[in-house]
């Protein structure tokens, strides 16, 4: 990790041309306020200024550090500029003519819940990231999220083709029947995030004025970096970005100029903290809406969960020669022969490889389920919790 004090305009210099795979900044954005904020225990205050002589002074100084930016990316890298609606329209100007229209990626929209507005008008709940490339040629690492609640098994599964009329509809066989496709990884990640604010009280909140969340870069340097990559935040604050880089195993350069700015983000990074509840709660609302503990065996399984079907919780991102794997988790007061009636159902002309039934309980066992192979499609495997309460209660 490498810091640098001082304005960026300068401190950039001493990095060499076509060096860093991604720039991630969150300069001032022209709020024409003091950024003021106090440490939890009052002990430290922390201060930028964002106060300028007109919109023109606030362009003359984004652009040639913006430039400077283009300059030290690789020709495979990739800048994201955090903005705010303040003067998002402004830099993404500035961007089109420093790294051209054609590199122009997404308009990622920062989506939070905020729940109290004092002032007139419309709730501000959002907040506008700007990702450009360097070149048509850069590194993007396609990340895939949860299906919705809504989606149906059908959606998941079956392939998609174009018919004469150019419109997707599902792929069938020459019989007239929807072919089953291989499980798909999940829905692209699209350019709206649905990421919390810092509340007051999270974890890794060290009080520096707009400190962003850890989440929010671990995302973006996972989208178009890889480990043993190099990140630059030329603005970086309390080092949000860098600590999230050292997290992914990537080198990263910060500046700010600031001297209590770079002092904190070297604390920051001798002592990494990231707010674990503050994940959780995103990962419960998302994935672990039905069960606590389907949720948490279809991880361990490397198994993306099926929302909305009654019988089928989960689907293994391996596939079983071309087939989807299904799997079911038996429920606590479900005896093995009710959840494998309900998998196989769910099941049903569906075509599907091999399922799996996860045992997790000894309600109203049948013998029938004491070998491991139950016929050459349904597999019962024992979950870990089961092996170790049978072990410890004979
Ligand atoms: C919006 S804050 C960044 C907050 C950061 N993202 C975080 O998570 O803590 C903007 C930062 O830019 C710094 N800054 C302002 N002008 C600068 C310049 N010319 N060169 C480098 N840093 C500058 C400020 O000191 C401030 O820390």
């Amino acid at each position: 990790m490498t810091l640098y004090t001082g304005d960026c305009l300068h401190e950039m210099k001493k990095i060499a041309d076509a060096s860093v795979d991604l720039v991630c900044l969150d300069p001032p954005h022209w709020t024409q306020k003091t950024h003021t904020l106090k440490t939890r225990d009052n002990a430290t205050t922390y201060q930028f200024h964002d106060r300028w002589d007109g919109i023109a002074a606030y362009r003359d100084f984004m652009r040639p550090r913006l430039a400077e930016c283009a300059r030290v990316l690789k020709e495979t890298g990739s800048i994201f500029l955090h903005c705010y609606r303040t003067a998002s329209h402004h830099l993404r100007l500035i961007l089109d003519d420093v790294f051209g229209m054609a590199n122009f990626r997404s308009e990622i929209i920062w989506h939070y819940k905020r729940w109290s507005n004092a002032k007139k008008g419309l709730l501000n709940s959002h907040q506008t990231i700007y990702f450009y490339s360097k070149t048509a040629c850069y590194k993007f690492n396609t990340m895939f999220t949860e299906y919705s609640p809504t989606t149906n098994l059908e959606q998941i599964l079956q392939d998609r083709a174009r018919d004469e009329n150019g419109k997707s509809v599902y792929r069938k066989d020459a019989s007239g029947q929807v072919i089953s496709g291989r499980f798909k990884k999940g829905v692209p990640l699209t350019d709206v995030w649905e990421l919390p604010y810092l509340n007051p009280n999270a974890a890794e909140r060290v009080g520096y004025p707009t400190q962003k969340p850890m989440l929010l870069l671990e995302r973006i340097i996972k989208l178009v970096t890889d480990e043993g990559d190099t990140v630059l935040d030329p603005f970086c604050g309390s080092g949000t970005t860098l600590v999230a880089a050292k997290r992914l195993n990537r080198h990263a350069i910060g500046i700010d100029v600031s001297a209590e700015a770079i002092a904190l983000t070297q604390k920051r990074l001798e002592h990494p903290i990231r707010g674990s509840t503050y994940l959780s709660k995103t990962d419960a609302k998302n994935y672990h809406a039905r069960d606590r503990n389907v949720a948490a065996i279809l991880q361990t399984l490397d198994a993306r969960r099926v929302p909305n079907n009654k019988g089928i919780d989960g689907i293994l991102r391996k596939d079983d020669n071309g087939k989807a794997v299904a799997v079911r988790i038996q429920r606590e007061h479900e005896s093995l022969q009710e959840a494998r009636a309900l998998l196989l159902k769910a099941c049903q002309n569906k075509g599907f490889g091999r399922k799996i039934l996860i045992r997790t309980s000894r309600v109203a066992q049948n013998a029938l389920f004491d070998t491991q192979v139950v016929d050459d499609k349904l597999v019962v495997i024992d979950s870990c919790q089961f092996l170790i309460d049978s072990i410890l209660t004979p």
